[in-house]
């Protein structure tokens, strides 16, 4: 019955409108759904953000090139090979490297060199997915050959026009341009995810209903979107009072979530760190509105802080040596089962 589970455009968006007193309805069916396809398992990623060096300019987003009111870092590979053993020791067995966007051929050879050795040192029982923005096609393959397996490279809006008043418009920030990167990542064989804001400026509930479709057409296998938030020191600041409240992104953010697990029933589908900046709870929220996976930051505290992609990030420690186990426990209390052992692969890429 599920696989054959059709929604219009329309329906979509009468789903993102559903009130608070109807949501329960809407979470469980999109639970029941992820129950009855890839079950009750959750799966952890580690998110390392190497660098917050970044050559665009986001008009939302904290790291932006033009902001200069921060100091700008770099780990070395053997700091990251340090972390990644670390995590390793503290049960992780899936990690996510992030960065600014940083093309050059430097890059390239440090992040491939950069792969190889994580392979080695964890005898490659260390999953690895890669965010790390726009690349060329042969960089995205020798990442890829050395032993990357998935990439999550955000649409952000899948509406060129909304598009284009989040990101300026230019050569360097081109949305065909992000389009033919998602399908290199494709043609590589990455699993490859996308995702979007919720909650931006212009934004319209078509917009959002849009971006679900988007995902489903490009037939996505993992996707990782949250709640937009305001970052003092970003262009999109002056917007700020026509926004819906932060709770209701929140609400919002859990709604894509479900619908989005109605239209793509075996995907993996991860609890955003920005759900988790309006709300402790966030992660929970996620997974009982049909997500998957989590992807607690692991990131050094002293360059965390340098990492604020938008303001009140989250600051938590998540390396400590009972912080996984506490994990489990809360995600048991909403019955659901947290598996390290396995790599939790999208069961959609491997269909
Ligand atoms: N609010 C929410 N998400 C943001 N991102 C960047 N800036 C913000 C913000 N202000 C998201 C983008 C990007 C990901 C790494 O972080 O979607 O792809």
């Amino acid at each position: 019955m599920f696989d054959n589970f059709k929604i219009s455009r329309e329906l979509l968006i009468e789903l993102l409108k559903t009130p608070l007193e109807a949501a329960d309805l809407l979470f469980n069916f999109a639970n029941e759904t992820k129950f009855r396809t890839i079950g009750n398992n959750v799966h952890i990623r580690g998110i390392i953000e190497l660098s917050n060096i970044c050559s665009k300019d986001c008009y939302y987003c904290g790291i932006r090139k033009s902001n200069p009111n921060f100091s700008r870092y770099e780990m070395s590979n053997e700091e990251v090979l340090e972390l990644v053993q670390i995590a390793q020791n503290a049960g992780y067995t899936s990690i996510v490297l992030q960065s600014g966007e940083i093309s050059n051929d430097t890059f390239s050879d440090k992040i491939e060199n950069l792969i190889k050795s994580i392979s080695k040192t964890t005898d490659s029982r260390m999953r690895l997915t890669l965010s790390l923005g726009e690349q060329s096609k042969d960089t995205y393959k020798r990442w890829f050959d050395a032993g990357a397996n998935r990439y999550l490279l955000r649409i952000e809006s899948s509406n060129p026009d909304l598009y284009y008043k989040i990101h300026p418009q230019n050569k360097k920030h081109n949305f065909e341009n992000r389009l033919e990167c998602l399908s290199y990542l494709k043609q590589i064989g990455y699993q490859v995810g996308t995702g979007v804001m919720i909650g931006l400026p212009f934004q319209t509930y078509e917009d959002l209903a849009d971006d679900l479709l988007f995902m489903r057409d490009l037939d996505i296998d993992m996707c990782g979107m949250g709640p937009y938030l305001e970052h003092i020191d970003t262009p999109l600041f002056q917007y700020k009072d026509t926004l819906f409240k932060q709770d209701e992104r929140l609400f919002l953010a859990q709604k894509m979530i479900a619908a989005l697990r109605l239209i793509m029933p075996d995907i993996n589908i991860a609890a955003a760190t920005s759900l988790q900046a309006i709300n402790p709870n966030g992660k929970l929220l996620a997974i009982s509105s049909g997500g998957n996976i989590i992807m607690p930051n692991i990131t050094p505290k002293k360059y965390r802080e340098e990492y604020r992609i938008y303001d009140n990030k989250p600051m938590n420690n998540n390396l400590t040596n009972n912080f996984l186990d506490e994990l489990v426990k809360d995600i048991h209390s909403i019955n659901h089962e947290i598996v390290l052992s396995e790599w939790g692969d999208s069961f959609h890429f491997n269909k």
